[in-house]
């Protein structure tokens, strides 16, 4: 069976889950159940990220143990998931005992390669961001009082940073330049989307410095191997959790090399250059892909922590359900664009798209085969071209779906399935079963509902992924059983024609009352 191995970033602890870190796992969410429809063996895994100087210093904030810290964040994302139909394979904690050995591995190594020496340091280093800047690096970017040397600001983030000086082990970044420019060359779809591909070359294209990879002012991390007064870098620490939830340092890591890892585009760097370099070093595969997702406003302002503005997704799940917030989500930005949460444009999009077409296709659908036919479906006469052409915007949505998932374009697949939707609301005014009935004309009628009700099982097969929980209930009205959308496959499910004559579909039941 082909193997699908899917990636969150892994959260950091020293906060509370928002919508940002929502987004990310809810499409990568719809990689792991499609790509389970579509007969692959995924492997979905999300977790939360531990160590280092910032969430160290929140829990001093607090008068807790970074760990008492930890635990905490982790309930909270681990009673989120769910609530949000997260259906994730694998959790990773990197305090996790594997994870710590994976780490170890992999520094060793990294050593073994002679990709790792001792030396000595001395640069700026953002906390909020755990990155560090040269001298340089904050000048070009014109970060605001760059000619004083107490108050430094990051390129990044535009917050202080502070002068680090300090023994530190190394990586030899550099060394793999012209080896990752290369595999970049070669491999057009390894980073994704295409303007965050030209960022990175740009960007390694200016040169790549060796990277301090251990501290030792602050404890909260991994010990490097015999030399305890260093920490590994969070980040060396962090990318590796990929390895480790796939069985590293065994030998047999079946899931590895993954297939996608999503992040956001503030992360690029850390999973575009440094961690394939990494692994080149360590002489393990590289990942298929890298797509970089943008960054989400709420109502029009940027969320922070100061303006308390952070939309935490237990909250909005007070207001509406899981699926609604997963469908806008994705339909509402072109996946790799930032975009804007507005309150507005939820209940528009839910309105417009799920109540008045999907819902209303669905719904008028069903209550006119109760209407005419008893719930029934008959068997059906000759086709005429126009049941012909909704039979091939079904097949053709179906492979325009696969291959818009199979780019990380959410945003196209759900277009091509209201594409079919409105298609559908359209045969029934062009078909008018009503005046079908009138008519007498029985075989006519029935070709049509059988029509309508064939290609609705189909679309809402494709967009179980999106919408589990309404998808079930839809299919559920349609095939009257209750489904488990989970067993479903592509395979099994998704020819055309399966509905038999004699069927008797639900009643319908409203799936998408509108919001007001
Ligand atoms: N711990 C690191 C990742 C290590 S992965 C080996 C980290 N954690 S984070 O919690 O700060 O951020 C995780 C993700 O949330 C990032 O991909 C980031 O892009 C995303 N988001 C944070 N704020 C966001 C928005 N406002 N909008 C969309 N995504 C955002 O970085």
């Amino acid at each position: 069976m082909q193997r699908y191995y899917v990636t969150t970033p892994i959260y950091y602890v020293n906060d509370d889950p928002h919508i940002g870190h929502a987004y990310t796992t809810i499409a990568a969410d719809v990689l792991a159940r499609h790509n389970r429809l579509s007969g692959r063996d995924v492997f979905f895994l999300t977790g939360v990220d531990e160590h280092g100087q910032k969430v160290e210093q929140a829990a001093q904030r607090q008068g807790i143990q970074p760990i008492e810290l930890a635990d905490s964040v982790v309930r909270r994302y681990r009673s989120l998931w769910p609530e949000l139909e997260i259906s994730n394979d694998d959790f990773i904690r990197t305090t996790e005992e594997r994870h710590r050995k994976a780490v170890i591995a992999m520094w060793k190594r990294l050593q073994a390669a002679g990709a790792i020496y001792k030396g000595f340091y001395k640069d700026w280093y953002c906390v909020p961001c755990e990155t560090y800047w040269t001298e340089t690096q904050l000048k070009d970017t014109g970060s605001k009082d760059a000619g004083s040397l107490d108050d430094k600001h990051c390129p990044d983030c535009g917050r202080n940073v502070d002068q680090v000086q300090e023994e530190s082990y190394f990586f030899r970044l550099g060394d793999y330049q012209e080896k990752l420019l290369e595999h970049i060359h070669a491999n057009p779809d390894f980073i994704g989307p295409d303007s965050r591909r030209n960022e990175v070359l740009r960007f390694v294209e200016g040169g790549l410095r060796d990277l301090s990879v251990s501290r030792t002012t602050f404890s909260w991390g991994i010990p490097v191997p015999d030399d305890d007064a260093h920490v590994i870098y969070v980040w060396i620490d962090a990318l590796t959790n990929y390895l480790t939830a796939a069985g590293f340092p065994d030998a047999d890591m079946p899931h590895w090399p993954a297939d996608v890892h999503l992040i956001g585009k503030d992360i690029l760097r850390f999973h575009a250059v440094y961690w394939p370099c990494m692994l080149m070093a360590a002489d393990l595969p590289l990942p298929k892909r890298i797509f970089a997702h943008g960054w989400w406003t709420v109502e029009g302002e940027k969320m922070s922590k100061s303006k308390g503005n952070a939309l935490q997704p237990d909250k909005l799940l007070e207001a509406y359900d899981a699926d609604t917030i997963r469908y806008f989500m994705l339909r509402e930005v072109p996946f790799g664009q930032d975009g804007d949460f507005s309150f507005t444009a939820l209940r528009q999009r839910y309105n417009t798209e799920l109540a008045n077409d999907m819902g209303n296709l669905l719904n008028r659908s069903l209550s006119m085969l109760y209407k005419y036919q008893d719930g029934k479906l008959a068997a059906i006469g000759s086709e005429q071209a126009g049941d012909r052409a909704l039979v091939a915007a079904v097949e053709a949505m179906q492979r325009n779906v696969d291959a818009a998932i199979g780019k990380q374009a959410f945003h196209e697949a759900l277009e091509q399935i209201n594409a079919v939707v409105r298609q559908g609301n359209r045969y029934v005014e062009e078909n008018a079963p009503w005046a079908l009935f009138k008519q007498g004309d029985r075989e006519r009628l029935a070709t049509v509902l059988y029509h309508l009700v064939e290609s609705l099982r189909l679309v809402v097969l494709q967009l179980s992924p999106f919408m589990p929980e309404k998808c079930a209930l839809m299919l559920g009205q349609i095939l009257h059983t209750e489904v488990n959308v989970e067993t479903l496959s592509l395979a099994d499910h998704g020819g055309w024609g399966l509905l038999q004559a004699g069927h008797v579909c639900a009643r319908p039941e409203p799936v998408f009352p509108r919001l007001d």
